[in-house]
């Protein structure tokens, strides 16, 4: 993860539009965190990353340049509603829960990379063991058969769909949850307890996914995958705190909600601040985890934070409302964009969707007037009208016809709108 923060800047552009202060802000957090990790040891200890608080209405992009962010540099990253946790000791999420849930995503980067590597090594063993599979079925319901044309004919793809008989682990259930901590009575035993297999009945192409993945666990070190994992949660890992304004108590009087509320905060503190947790996989130090938290503040202000939070948060960027050009851009300019988007899903259906520069005018024009008009829901909009858009469309097409042209402009959106339009300039009217 070398990137520049301008080369940070330049790839979040592809996918959010606008929003430049908050791209800058967690750009520069990002590459702070490359900066400190060249530091001498000592130097490092010392430095801990400057958290972020991102502030904007609602839709405008503050969960996907945090996701889009950790996805760039293949961080582990969570994203969390502070509204889920509640005090200790109350029913409801420990804070600290957040911690195992990085670890979680952490250790699962690390071991599908390290499947990746081992994956090849393990090909011919998987298929041995499918061509026995495959014989052994074939004999037990007195089909002749023999494994050279069983090879044969598997490395030749054509039997992908038969039905066979392997023997595979038989995994104990993976998690309880008893109110507090959770622990996994698979790994608490794991060594202990002599593993179990039993047969079952699965494809062939299922069964090559579940001898790799238990081939793989034989050659890869777990404690080495649970140490690296624990190391990139610490160094590298990200969390998206949502909805932070929602644990912080409206301006003036205190009932009793505000103080629960509050109690939270107190909560997540040792976490942002740095503490040690406990998880199945070893103990983690939360000090130099990136935090980035997010909320409308409609009602409550960064301020009303508890003062040793806030300090916890030095870097605060305001996200702006979007504009009728940016809902454009989206619509078209992002390597996701929405009519990319159904237009790949409808091509399956031999449906050549081509939206004109006024058509995507017009979506642009009337999600910007709705959000005026009714709630302001920012791009989420676009998703809304396109759906309702293309819901014809969508429905009608069945992929038995040669693949037909349908071109979407002005007028298309305009009548498709029609009577939504007539209610719109209505309440327009009203208001
Ligand atoms: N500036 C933007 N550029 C491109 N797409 C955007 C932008 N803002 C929002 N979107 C799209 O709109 C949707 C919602 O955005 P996002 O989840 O980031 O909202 P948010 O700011 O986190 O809102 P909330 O406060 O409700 O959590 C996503 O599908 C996202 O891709
Ligand atoms: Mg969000």
């Amino acid at each position: 993860m070398n990137y520049t923060p301008r080369q940070i800047v330049e790839e979040l552009d592809k996918y959010i539009i606008g929003q430049a202060k908050a791209k800058r802000a967690v750009a520069i957090a990002l590459r702070n965190r490359y900066r400190r990790s060249r530091l001498p040891k000592e130097l490092r200890e010392e430095i801990t990353p400057k958290n972020i608080i991102m502030r904007g209405p609602t839709g405008v992009g503050k969960t996907e340049i945090a996701r889009r962010l950790a996805r760039l540099v293949k961080a582990p990253f969570i994203k969390i509603e502070a509204t889920k946790y509640t005090e200790v000791g109350y029913v409801g999420r420990d804070v600290e829960s957040m911690i195992r849930d990085l670890v979680e995503v952490s250790v699962r980067m690390v071991k599908d990379e390290q499947a990746h590597e081992v994956e090849q090594k393990v090909a011919p063993i998987v298929e041995k063991k499918l061509v026995d599979a495959i014989t052994d079925t074939r004999r037990a319901s007195d089909i002749e058969t023999n494994k050279d044309t069983v090879l044969e004919d598997l490395r030749a793809g054509k039997l992908e769909n038969e039905n066979i008989e392997i023997s595979v682990l038989d995994t104990p259930k993976p998690m309880i949850a008893v109110g507090g901590p959770e622990i996994s009575l698979g790994s608490m035993f794991d060594g202990l307890m002599p593993q179990k297999r039993k047969k079952r009945k699965m494809t062939v192409a299922r069964a090559r996914e579940v001898l790799t993945s238990e081939e793989c666990d034989k050659i890869i070190d777990k404690d080495n995958v649970n140490a690296e994992a624990i190391r990139r949660a610490e160094e590298e890992g990200i969390i998206f705190i949502d909805e932070i304004d929602k644990i912080i108590g409206g301006a003036g009087g205190s009932n009793n909600q505000d103080v629960s509320r509050e109690g939270v905060q107190r909560d997540i503190l040792p976490i942002v601040e740095g503490s040690t947790v406990s998880t199945k996989y070893g103990n983690v130090k939360t000090d130099f985890i990136l935090f980035i938290a997010s909320g409308a503040f409609h009602v409550s202000n960064i301020e009303d934070m508890i003062p040793e939070l806030q300090g916890r948060f030095p870097i605060r960027v305001e996200l702006e409302n979007l504009t009728k050009d940016d809902f454009k851009r989206i619509l078209s300019e992002t390597k996701n964009a929405v009519t990319l988007q159904y237009a790949s899903i409808l091509k399956v259906d031999n449906i050549d969707l081509k939206f004109t520069e006024d058509a995507l005018d017009e979506i642009a024009e009337m999600a910007a007037a709705e959000n005026e008009t009714s709630e302001n829901i920012g791009a989420r909009r676009l998703h809304t009208i396109m759906e309702a858009l293309l819901e014809d469309i969508s429905f009608n097409a069945s992929g038995d016809h040669p693949m037909l042209e349908v071109k979407v402009d002005r007028a298309y959106v305009q009548n498709a709108f029609k009577e939504t339009k007539k209610k719109f300039d209505l309440k327009k009217f009203v208001l």
